[in-house]
C-alpha cells in the first residue's frame, strides 16, 4: 500500500513526491529530523520533538516559519490518512534547492524543503528485542561535535549498526576519550543498585525527547538519576543496562562488548522502567 505523504504544502501518494537533485538536504546533508512516535494513532512527546526541531533549525540558521499548532495539524493528518496506530511520523526540514551544488548557502529566502510520512512499526510494544533484550558493540565516536543538533548526517551511525549486525550483535555504543557517549541512535544508561546513571547533556550527545520523559517520570517516582560519565568496563560490572529512543522506548540491554549482564536477561529495573514510559506516554499523547 503506497503511503500517503507531506511534501512542502502538499499531501500526495509517496511516489509523486520529489525533491531536486541540488536539494541542500541531499548534496550536503544540510537538513535536520525528528522523529515522534505514534502509540494508539496518537503522538507521544509531541511538544518535545518539536521544541528541539525549533532548536536545531535554529543552531543551523534554518529558516522554516511552520508554527507548533501548523506541525500538529500535518503530523495528525497524515496519521489519519494512512490510518497510522503504532509507528512513527518521520519529518526532514533541509535548507532548500540551492539551484546548484554550492558550499555557500543558498540566498536568504530560499525555502526549505519539508517532507514528513509514517512509518508502521508493528513490534514496537513487543518482538525479540525487548523480549530477550539487545547486545550491543562499542566503537569509537568518530562523528562530528554537534551531536545535540538532530542532523541527518547518520552514515557513521548507519555504518555502526551495519558492523553490529556483521558481528552478530543488534547495535552500537559510541566510545569517546574513555567514556560512553551515546548508542548508534538512542541515549544508554546503566543501572547500579537502584540508581540509573547516564551522561549529562552537552554538544556530545543527542538531548534524547525520551530521556527527558524518562528523567521526569523516576524524579516523580523519587527513582534516582545520576548525571555521569561511564566507560564500558563500568557498563560490564553494571547490574544492568539500557537505552532509550522515540522509535524503541526504553530498551534492555543484556550484553556490552561480549559480557552478560543481568544474568543474559532483560533486568528488572530496564523491564519497569519500560511498562511505566510507554502507560505514561500513553496517557499524555496527543
Ligand atoms: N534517533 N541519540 C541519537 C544519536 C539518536 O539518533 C536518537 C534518536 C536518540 C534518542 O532521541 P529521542 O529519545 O528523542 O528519540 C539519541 C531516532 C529515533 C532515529 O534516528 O530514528
Amino acid at each position: 500500500m503506497s503511503r500517503i505523504v507531506y511534501i512542502n504544502g502538499e499531501y500526495m501518494p509517496e511516489d509523486e513526491a520529489k525533491v531536486s537533485i541540488f536539494d541542500r538536504g541531499f548534496v550536503m546533508g544540510d537538513a535536520v529530523y525528528e522523529v515522534t512516535c505514534v502509540l494508539d494513532g496518537k503522538l507521544t512527546d509531541f511538544e518535545g520533538h518539536v521544541a528541539r526541531l525549533g532548536r536545531s533549525l535554529k543552531e543551523l540558521g534554518i529558516v522554516c516559519d511552520i508554527t507548533r499548532d501548523e506541525w500538529l495539524e500535518i503530523h495528525r493528518k497524515l496519521i489519519e490518512l494512512n490510518g497510522l496506530t503504532l509507528g512513527g511520523v518521520y519529518l526532514q526540514v533541509s535548507r532548500g534547492n540551492a539551484g546548484d551544488r554550492d558550499f555557500h548557502f543558498p540566498p536568504a529566502g530560499t525555502p526549505p524543503t519539508v517532507v514528513l510520512y509514517t512509518q508502521e512499526q508493528p513490534h514496537m510494544l513487543d518482538g525479540p528485542k525487548v523480549e530477550k533484550g539487545v547486545k550491543v558493540i562499542s566503537v569509537p565516536d568518530l562523528r562530528w561535535h554537534r551531536r545535540d543538533i538532530k542532523t541527518v548526517q547518520l552514515l557513521y551511525a548507519s555504518m555502526v549498526k551495519m558492523q553490529a549486525e556483521a558481528a552478530g550483535k543488534d547495535d552500537a555504543w559510541f566510545v569517546e576519550d574513555g567514556f560512553v557517549t551515546e548508542g548508534s541512535s538512542n541515549n544508554c544508561y546503566i543501572v547500579k543498585g537502584n540508581t540509573i546513571i547516564t551522561r549529562p547533556l552537552s554538544n556530545d550527545i543527542l538531548h534524547g525527547i525520551t530521556r527527558a520523559s524518562l528523567m521526569r517520570i523516576c524524579a516523580e517516582r523519587q527513582i534516582k538519576i545520576e548525571e555521569r560519565l561511564f566507560t564500558v568496563e563500568e557498563a560490564q560490572q553494571a547490574d544492568e543496562a539500557f537505552y532509550t529512543s522515540a522509535s524503541s522506548f526504553v530498551m534492555p540491554i543484556v550484553e556490552v562488548d561480549g559480557v552478560a549482564l543481568s544474568g543474559g536477561k532483560p533486568g528488572p529495573v530496564a523491564k519497569h522502567l519500560r511498562e511505566v514510559y510507554i502507560e505514561e506516554a500513553r496517557k499524555a499523547a496527543i
